[in-house]
């Protein structure tokens, strides 16, 4: 086994936790003057175990709030740790290594990771790990050295509570739902205009939308086109087998129940899409006078958590029963005919809702489930159904003229209650969607540039 060596600097002082004598270890120590730096070069022939050394108390590293109190590497050489007063934050030496910041590993200008993996050393391990200030020093059994800023650092932490922070703050965003009865406090508006002209307007109407699954958009001028500029104030209309925009008109010998006066019953927008649209924006260009053409709404992640919690086994069919989404028609000449098999309401692997999928017109007559599995089905579908119709979970309002009302598609279900046209006076809807990638994007990069902006002035 050729020698190993580890090198460890660190503040002024420094005692050796492990009795070393009997492991032939080399201990030699240096100073750099300038930074009071010592150096401490372990030379080994046999496995040390974890060697650690403790940064004397009067002269710790600062690591954001906390202080480092001595770094670590395991016995593999596997993880490095850093031991702070409260915590101790452990880093993948491979990881570490598959990321090091260096101009040959990492192009700043595209922020992209330009290690080539083909001929990448998978059994990398460090040689050497120094910490001086608050920059970590490398170096690596593939002749690389890396360094990495304490703050870069810490703020990748594999801690539980890091990782939690960066999927609800910065991947996803925290959603508060709501029953009818929070509705009206939930419920934001924002004028067209200064969605348009100020980004602080835009990210607050995207926020909402994300957080609470709806909000309405005001004011926004009667032209056919308003929608679209809307969407692409935040990146571009997600088209559909129905186009990028599609009108809601009362009209004879359509393919879209949605294109009758009737009642429109509870629905999420096309569910057989694979990756179906997930924000959608209606345009209400001309309103039906007196009763109807009401909108309704549910928050079906609401009435889902609650069916998670007080009727478990309702809930574990609609989350495992897969469920034949299907459109079959045409529209400006082109046939379609699209299929999605999905449960009505969809977890991520955290267990979280993502997707709830319910359209009693998109829905398939084959059913690819176990027979006694789709008596069950109808039977929790059943519950959940009366549970997003019942007053406490389902609002009614009339949108005016002018309005946008955008939800999220993936989220709410939505509908509308009968209506009749009078003469010379046809309620008339645009509709136009945004998929959430675009969306949760948008709110990334604005977030970003205001608060810089914020930090300018
Ligand atoms: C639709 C729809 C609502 C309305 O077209 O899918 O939900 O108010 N329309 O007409
Ligand atoms: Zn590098
Ligand atoms: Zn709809």
């Amino acid at each position: 086994m050729p020698q190993q060596s580890l090198i460890i600097k660190h503040y002024y002082k420094a005692t050796l936790v492990n009795n070393v004598t009997n492991r032939r270890l080399i201990l030699t120590t240096s100073y750099v003057t300038r930074c009071k730096v010592v150096s401490l070069t372990l030379r080994r022939k046999h496995s040390l175990g974890n060697q650690q050394i403790p940064v004397s108390k009067q002269k710790r590293v600062a690591l954001g709030n906390h202080e480092i109190n001595s770094l670590t590497l395991s016995q593999k050489r596997d993880i490095l740790a850093l031991d702070t007063d409260n915590n101790t934050l452990k880093f993948p030496t491979i990881w570490l290594r598959d990321n090091c910041q260096c101009p040959a590993c990492f192009q700043r200008h595209s922020q992209s990771r330009t290690i080539d993996w083909g001929k990448f050393d998978f059994g990398v391990k460090p040689l050497s790990a120094k910490l001086v200030e608050s920059e970590l020093t490398i170096e690596w059994s593939d002749n690389h050295r890396s360094n990495f800023t304490l703050d870069w650092l810490i703020e990748r932490s594999f801690t539980e509570e890091k990782r939690k922070l960066f999927r609800n703050k910065i991947y996803r965003f925290e959603r508060t739902t709501w029953g009818a009865d929070e509705f009206g406090k939930y419920l934001k508006k924002f004028d067209y205009k200064s969605v348009l002209n100020e980004d602080s307007t835009l990210l607050n109407w995207l926020e909402s939308l994300t957080k609470y699954g709806v909000a309405i958009v005001t004011n926004v001028p009667a032209k056919n086109n308003s929608n679209k500029i809307l969407t692409e104030r935040v990146a571009f209309t997600r088209r559909t087998h129905y186009g990028e925009e599609f009108t809601v008109i009362a009209k004879d010998g359509t393919t879209n129940v949605a294109y009758l006066s009737s009642t429109l019953p509870l629905h999420t927008d096309l569910p057989y899409y694979h990756y179906a649209p997930g924000a959608n924006l209606l345009h209400c260009l001309v309103q039906s006078q007196g009763k109807g053409g009401e909108s309704q709404l549910a928050d079906g992640f609401h009435v889902g958590n609650y069916l998670k919690l007080h009727e478990p086994e309702s809930y574990k069919i609609l989350t495992k029963t897969l469920v034949d989404w299907s459109d079959v028609g045409h529209e400006n000449g082109d046939h379609f005919h699209s299929l999605h098999q999905a449960p009505v309401l969809c977890e991520d692997e955290f267990g979280d809702l993502v997707r709830v999928n319910f359209s009693q017109p998109q829905r398939d007559s084959h059913f690819n489930a176990p027979l006694e599995q789709v008596i069950l089905w109808y039977e929790a579908v059943g519950l959940f159904t009366k549970l997003l119709y019942s007053p406490e979970n389902n609002v009614t309002f009339k949108l005016a003229e002018g309005d946008i009302l955008t939800f999220d598609n993936l989220r709410l279900v939505h509908g509308r209650s009968a209506y009749a046209d009078t003469t010379g006076r046809e309620r008339l809807l645009i509709g136009c969607y945004l998929d959430w990638d675009e969306i949760y994007s948008r709110i990334r990069v604005l977030r970003k540039q205001l608060k810089r902006s914020k930090e300018m002035n």
